[in-house]
């Protein structure tokens, strides 16, 4: 595991009970930080970070990690968790907008408008309601703030059956521009874009044919947690303190890999 140095940080990571999430707040308390993370359920959220305080015990020099419960849709739970974290460590300087929903598969045309409402409302009025929670606790008080947005590869490319999800994930792209130009320089804003990663999101792109999705990509491996964990927590760390407003590609060479083969 590299790390980075988050000591005396505080962050808050939304969707961190499992998958991508719950690999940055690993990485981010491996590496010093008081982690706050998020999961629509208490027990799951608590689960998550007892685990995570498990295995980094005996580790010199990791931080906390707490779980709290917030939908990510939810405004007074992302109120309550920024303010929560501030109130028990003194300040905020990370936020990981991860928490992400994909429930619409297929043509765009043929999808329920309620149902792309659920996808904006998850994957882009999520960030921006954490945003601004974030920024009234406290976030960038001391000029070191972060956020770091989960975005896809599907942002910057056409896709089969998730059209929806990956105009969400543009949105996103998009709104981390918007803030980088908005927050500077008390905070940094950048997105991460991962390819296709082990996770119980993804089962549909990986599960039944692994081999011939990595086949398709030039280092010939799906994605793990760990390696979205990395880039974002270069991103949020002071490593990257003259890195505002870009996005991280984080695929394992599948954009560039798949066009013509
Ligand atoms: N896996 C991939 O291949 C891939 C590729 C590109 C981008 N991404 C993005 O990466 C991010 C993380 O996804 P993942 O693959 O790690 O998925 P995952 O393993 O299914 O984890 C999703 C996390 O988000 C939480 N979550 C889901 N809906 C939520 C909501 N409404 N409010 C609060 N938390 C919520 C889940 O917690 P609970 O269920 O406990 O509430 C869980 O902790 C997402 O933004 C996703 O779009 C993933």
């Amino acid at each position: 595991m590299t790390t980075y140095d988050f000591t005396g940080r505080t962050a808050v990571v939304t969707g961190g009970s499992r998958g991508i999430g719950h690999a940055t707040a690993t990485l981010l308390a491996a590496s010093g930080a008081d982690v706050f993370l998020t999961s629509r359920k208490q027990d799951a959220a608590e689960a998550a970070a007892a685990q995570i305080t498990t295995e980094l015990a005996g580790l010199a020099g990791a931080g906390s990690v707490t779980g709290l419960a917030g939908h990510v849709a939810d405004p007074d739970a992302a109120e309550s968790v920024c303010a929560t974290a501030v109130a028990r460590t003194g300040r905020l300087d990370v936020l990981v907008n991860n928490a992400g929903t994909n429930p619409a598969y297929g043509p765009v045309a043929d999808q329920d408008p309620a149902l792309v409402a659920k996808v904006f409302e998850i994957n882009v009025t999520g960030p921006t309601i954490w945003t601004r929670a974030a920024l009234t606790a406290g976030l960038g008080a001391e000029e070191t703030g972060a956020i770091v947005n989960i975005c896809s590869i599907g942002a910057l490319t056409m896709e089969d059956g998730i059209g929806v999800y990956n105009a969400s994930k543009a949105a996103l792209l998009h709104l981390t521009e918007q803030l980088a130009r908005e927050l500077g320089p008390a905070v940094r804003v950048n997105s991460v874009c991962p390819g296709v990663v082990r996770t119980r999101l993804s089962e549909a792109l990986w599960k039944e044919h692994e081999a011939a999705v990595a086949a398709g990509s030039p280092l010939g491996r799906i994605g793990e947690p760990a390696d979205i964990a990395d880039a974002v927590a270069f991103l949020a760390s002071p490593t990257s303190s003259w890195i505002t407003g870009s996005n991280l590609v984080v695929d394992g060479g599948e954009l560039v890999g798949t066009v013509g083969k």
